[in-house]
Parts: structure tokens; sequence; C-alpha cells
């Protein structure tokens, strides 16, 4: 993407709305625009990392057995009077009319229009497991919306279902849902720790929230500190494995790691004191496990192997995918602007031209920006006729982990500069070198 023909309403002022700098710089950096309280567009640089985000998370869920599908925004309020939750669920719930006057809302989570899909098509154990999921918008019409994309009405959320014939098959796709989640969020560079959490209006028995550690968070959390240290890293996790999986699940949630909802005072003053930390955290994603709440009051039966007729288990499991863009800035940034990780990234690199106009710059600029294509890698060129400092300010703000400086006087040695975001230290190479660093850096992403 060339800079002067791509879309980006940088600013340059710090707008008086943002209290956190996660909505400060995806004002400043043009990712998204307030269309209303709580709901945004997506302008061009913030869909692309939006995209980046979905992808990893689809990636992860196929990668752990489970199947995408699409269910829609708008759905019928009979539904939810099956479970009962059209009147539980207040004044969070967008209840619209349709013009036939028939009762609808717009969709705050799926679990009774998956379990009627579910009870739709599947009667037997032989069809289980099943786990279906989607990445829909979802409007809750929040009390207080702010900080941006953290707390909209109108948000994106991957939600997931498990279906299972037995309380320990939903178990295991319960730890399932966790690897996948603490994979998911490691290829963001985030680490999100497992939290035991309070079920709140989906009910149910287990759940575990996901915490990404900033002071700007939400949610107040208890946690002994060696907690940080524990990395998934590259391992192969065999997901139909169940002990594997469990094991996997219970290093990560045997260290004392709670939110403020189920702390335990006796149990936190155990730890020896230089690890025990309160801190605040934003809420990335939970798991439920909620047995046959749903499949119950909605008739989702299926035959056993002994031939009865059985709800079906389910459990029901959240990422925030547009809240995951503040909680990444919020957790990686500097005073100049965002500092993406390579995984989330909206570019690759970027490639600033300090003398636009000078025909061996220009040149050697165009090499390096086909040679990247070339690897599959799209580099953002700003190839705009602006002071070079305009041109590291813009690039520094919008947080790219690459740079390629490309000047008259480094070109007449042969060498261009490859900046990294993160640490700020440049080296000098030649183009081609360049281009092979910044392609075996994406090679392991
Ligand atoms: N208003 C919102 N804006 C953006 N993301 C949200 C919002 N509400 C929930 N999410 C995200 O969706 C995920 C799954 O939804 P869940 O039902 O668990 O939310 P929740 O527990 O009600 O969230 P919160 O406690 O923050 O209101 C959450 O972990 C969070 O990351
Ligand atoms: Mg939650």
């Amino acid at each position: 993407m060339r800079l002067s023909r791509y879309f980006l309403p940088v600013l340059k002022e710090n707008p008086a709305e943002a209290q956190i700098v996660s909505h400060r710089y995806m004002l400043r950096a043009g990712m998204i625009k307030q269309q209303a309280a709580g709901i945004y567009s997506w302008l061009p640089l913030g869909y692309r990392v939006l995209k980046r985000i979905e992808q990893i998370v689809h990636e992860e869920q196929v990668r752990a057995g489970h199947i995408p599908l699409l269910m829609p925004t708008l759905q019928p309020a009979d539904l939810w009077r099956e479970s009962g939750r059209y009147d539980d669920y207040g004044q969070e719930m967008l209840r619209i009319k349709d013009r036939q006057e028939r009762e609808m809302l717009y969709g705050p989570t799926n679990e009774e229009m998956i379990t009627d899909i579910f009870r739709a098509h599947v009667n037997s154990y032989k069809d289980l497991p099943l786990t279906l999921y989607h990445i829909q918008w979802k409007f809750r019409d929040e009390m207080r919306p702010r900080f941006g994309v953290m707390r909209g009405r109108e948000f994106l959320m991957k939600d997931g279902y498990n279906f299972d014939i037995d309380r320990d098959a939903a178990l295991h796709a319960y730890n399932r849902h966790m690897v996948s989640y603490l994979r998911t969020y490691e290829r963001m560079g985030l680490t999100a720790i497992p939290m035991r959490a309070d079920s709140g209006p989906i009910g149910g028995d287990d759940t575990h929230e996901f915490l990404v550690l900033a002071s700007t968070g939400e949610s107040e959390v208890f946690f002994d500190s060696a907690v940080t240290e524990l990395k998934l890293g590259n391992r192969e996790v065999d997901y139909d494995n169940r002990a594997e999986v469990a094991a996997v699940c219970k290093e990560f949630t045997t260290l004392y790691a709670r939110t403020d909802e189920t702390h335990d005072a006796a149990l936190f003053d155990a730890i020896p004191e230089e690890r025990r930390k309160v801190a605040r955290g934003i809420e990335v994603g939970q798991i439920f496990y909620f047995g046959t709440k749903y499949s119950a009051s909605m008739g989702a039966l299926v035959t056993n192997d002994k031939g009865e007729k059985v709800p079906v288990e389910m459990g029901s499991h959240g990422i925030g995918v547009s809240r995951l863009l503040g909680a990444i800035i919020e957790a990686s940034h500097d005073d100049k602007g965002i500092i993406w990780p390579e995984g989330v990234t909206p570019f690759p690199v970027g490639i600033v031209n300090l003398k636009q106009g000078d025909g061996a710059a220009d040149a050697a600029c165009e090499g390096l920006y086909k040679a990247l294509a070339a690897r599959g890698l799209e580099a953002l060129y700003d190839d705009r006729d602006e002071r070079a400092g305009a041109k590291f300010a813009t690039m520094d703000l919008i947080g790219l982990p690459w740079r390629i400086t490309v000047g008259p006087r480094g070109l007449a040695n042969g060498v261009v500069e490859l900046t990294s975001r993160r640490t700020g230290e440049s080296e000098e190479m030649s183009p081609e070198a360049a281009v092979a660093r910044i392609a075996e850096i994406y090679a392991g992403v």
C-alpha cells in the first residue's frame, strides 16, 4: 500500500474524549471513528488489525477442532422466552419490533440460537462431540460505554458452543477452549491469565476469564506473580488427548489467580508476600461450562448409547475480538504511539522514503516494495512529499514493528536502515538483506 493513495486520517491533536491511551491512539492513528456512543466505524487501518485478530482466532479454533458457521445479528424474542432469558436480560438487550410487530432483538450472545440449530439437526451421541462457533457483531446496551472499543455497545465477539454427551466430555471441551485461547492470545503478543471467575447471567458451574494486566483495566485481580511467567510457546498439544489438554490447563490454573468476584483472602494470604499481586486487568475472553441449562429448557435432547434421551451437555466460550485491539495497545505502546506485535500488525513493515522525487531513493523504495510483495509481505510505503520528521512521527504513531528507511546518503553506500519500533535500534544493511531479514522475522509468525 502506498500511503499517498491510502486512507489514513491521522489526528495531530489528542482527542479530548479519549481517557485511556488505547482509545487515544486508535483515534489519532485513524483506526476508528465513533458514530454513536459505543458504536464505531472501522477505518482501513483499524479494519486491517481487526481482520488479523479474527484470522488468528479462526486458525486457533479450527486447530482445536471447532467448526465455524455464522448466525445472524437479529434474533426472534421467542427463542429467548424458551430459556427464560428474555425477561432476565434487562436493559442491556436492544429490543426491536419489525413491521409485522414481531418482537426481535439484536443478539448480545447466542446460546439460545445455537441450541435451536442443534436441536433441529442432531439427535444422537454418535454425532458428538461438536463445537460450533462464529465471529459476529453483538449489541449490549451498556450503561457506560467507554474507552473506545474496550467497552462498546456494538462489538465483535467470537462465541463458541460445545455439545457433548456427558460431563467428562464437556469438561474436555472446556479445557480444549482454555488451551486454544492461551495459544490465541500468545500469538497476539499478549499475556492473558486465566482467572477463576463468576458466571453472571450465562449461569453455570465452571468458568474462567482471561485477563490482560493493564492499569486501565476495569477488573480488579489478585494473583501469584509466578503465573505471569507461564508460557505455552510452540509446544504441540494434541487436542483430542484429554489427559494432555487437562495437564496444560492444570499448569495454567494451579497458581492463585482470581478476579475480585471470586477472590479468597485466606488463600491469597498463603502466597509468599513478595509474589502476592493486586492489579487491574482487561477481560479479553471467558469460558463457561454450564451443563444442561439451555438444552433442558429448550429440549435439545440426544440419544445416548443406552438408547435414552438426555439433554446435551454444553458450554459457551467467548473472545472479545474488537476489545482485543484496545487491550493489545494498552499492553504495547510508548509515548510516540502504538507498538504492534508482529502477529497482529496491520502491515508487516513500513518503508520511509527520505527524499521523495530523488531518482535513486524512489527506485530503491519501489524495489523494496516489490521484493517484499513477492515474499507475500505488504509494506506500507510512505511515498508522500513530506518532511522526514513527519513521516517518522506517522510511522511511530501507527506502530508498525519494522521500518525500512531509504535515503540518498545511505544508498550512495549501498545501504538502507532497518529499525525496530520496539527497541528503537537501527541497523544498516543492503536492501536485499533488509528484505531477507523481514521475511525471516515473519516466517515464524
Ligand atoms: N461491551 C463490550 N465491548 C467490547 N467487548 C466486550 C463487551 N462485553 C464483552 N466483551 C468481550 O466479549 C467477551 C465475552 O463476553 P462475556 O459475555 O463474557 O462478557 P462480559 O463478561 O459481560 O464482559 P464484561 O464483564 O467486560 O462486561 C468478554 O470477555 C469481552 O472480552
Ligand atoms: Mg465475561
